[in-house]
């Protein structure tokens, strides 16, 4: 049977990015097709509408999408369009996996953690508040609910996937509330896995533990802010933004996209390195049951990183992100 994706091209390096993976995954044939949508500052210049109706009504019946990174306007009071669209589906896992890949040197060899990120409140849920002239107050929101479920998520993956720790990322020692709340569900569902290994660090110290001995990290768990940060930190630690793929995702549907933005700064110059999308479409073919694909897409990346110096520029190399392309789909 055909699976439709809803595929949404995005804003800055979106559309160059979201071709090349489309390329690829045409190449391995498979019955897959995709519906096009626009979001964000497309749509709004096409449509009216940062978050048109029918992109939802899409996701809403595929229940599959592949998206490049949106532009939110700034400064005409329109809330981000990814915090708008996890929230309409109730998105409430954004999880990032931070893999070494052969081939591309870094500081670190052996980096394989995994965060789960709680997606839908702490100060995300964007109830700031003017006091006065001088002084804004915002609202970090922590529900013993969305806690719940996220955890239980990062441990259900854990003895899923054979990981042998979680790590609980918080502040506590400062929120002694909200994040106390947090921590303490944590030990709560920790001791319903007596398998596996539970941690937690205050986030200062889990950013210099990562950046000192990123190894020791398995899956790891956290509010929102603090997913979102240690998730671009954990892409540095593995090559850069270039490289790191995510989902976001509840029991139904489940959103594939890279953790980078939009890139104004390189967008139109064919320079924006497609791994970050191509390896969240990797996700998306094992979460449809192509593993096998998703397979032959990593091997023929390896293969273009560790046999030849092509590269795109943001891992030191000089390949556009077509010719780039053009020599992994030669190696599939
Ligand atoms: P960014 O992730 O777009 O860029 C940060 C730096 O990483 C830039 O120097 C950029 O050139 C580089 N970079 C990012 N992706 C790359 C790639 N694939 N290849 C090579 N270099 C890459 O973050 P920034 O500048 O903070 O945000 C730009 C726009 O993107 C904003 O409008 C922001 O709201 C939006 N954004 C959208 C996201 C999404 O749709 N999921 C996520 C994050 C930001
Ligand atoms: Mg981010």
């Amino acid at each position: 049977m055909t699976q439709t994706i809803t595929l949404i091209e995005g804003d800055g390096i979106g559309p160059e990015i979201t071709a090349q993976v489309v390329r690829v995954l045409q190449a391995l044939q498979l019955p897959l097709t995709f519906d096009r949508q626009t979001l964000g500052q497309t749509a709004l210049e096409q449509t009216g509408s940062l978050i048109p109706e029918t992109t939802l009504q899409s996701i809403r019946k595929n229940h599959i999408a592949l998206k490049a990174p949106c532009t939110t306007p700034v400064g005409q009071g329109f809330r981000s369009v990814n915090v708008q669209l996890r929230l309409a589906f109730d998105l409430y896992a954004n999880i990032r996996p931070a893999r070494s890949l052969e081939g591309v040197k870094t500081r670190y060899e052996n980096v394989d953690l995994i965060i789960f990120r709680e997606n839908t409140e702490d100060l995300y849920i964007g109830e700031e508040r003017k006091i006065d002239e001088d002084t804004i107050e915002a609202i970090k929101r922590i529900t013993r609910p969305a806690s719940q479920r996220i955890i239980q998520a990062a441990f259900e993956y854990a003895a899923a996937h054979q990981r042998k720790k979680v790590t609980c990322v918080h502040k506590a020692n400062i929120l002694k509330q909200s994040d106390g709340l947090f921590l303490r569900i944590f030990r709560e569902i920790a001791a319903q896995y007596p398998q596996i290994e539970a941690t937690d660090l205050n986030v200062d110290n889990a950013c210099m533990q990562m950046v000192m001995h990123p190894e020791q990290f398995d899956v790891m768990v956290m509010p929102n802010l603090y997913g979102d940060i240690l998730s671009d930190l954990s892409s540095g630690l593995i090559g850069g933004l270039g490289l790191l793929p995510g989902v976001n995702r509840n029991e139904e549907i489940a959103i594939f996209e890279a953790v980078h933005g939009s890139a104004p700064d390189i967008a139109g110059k064919n320079l924006a390195n497609p791994t970050a999308l191509l390896q969240s479409a990797c996700m998306m073919l094992d979460h449809l049951g192509y593993g096998d694909a998703a397979q032959r897409i990593h091997k023929a990346l390896v293969s273009v990183l560790c046999d030849t110096p092509i590269r795109t520029r943001d891992l030191g190399g000089t390949a556009t992100t077509t010719a780039f392309t053009d020599a992994l789909i030669a190696r599939l």
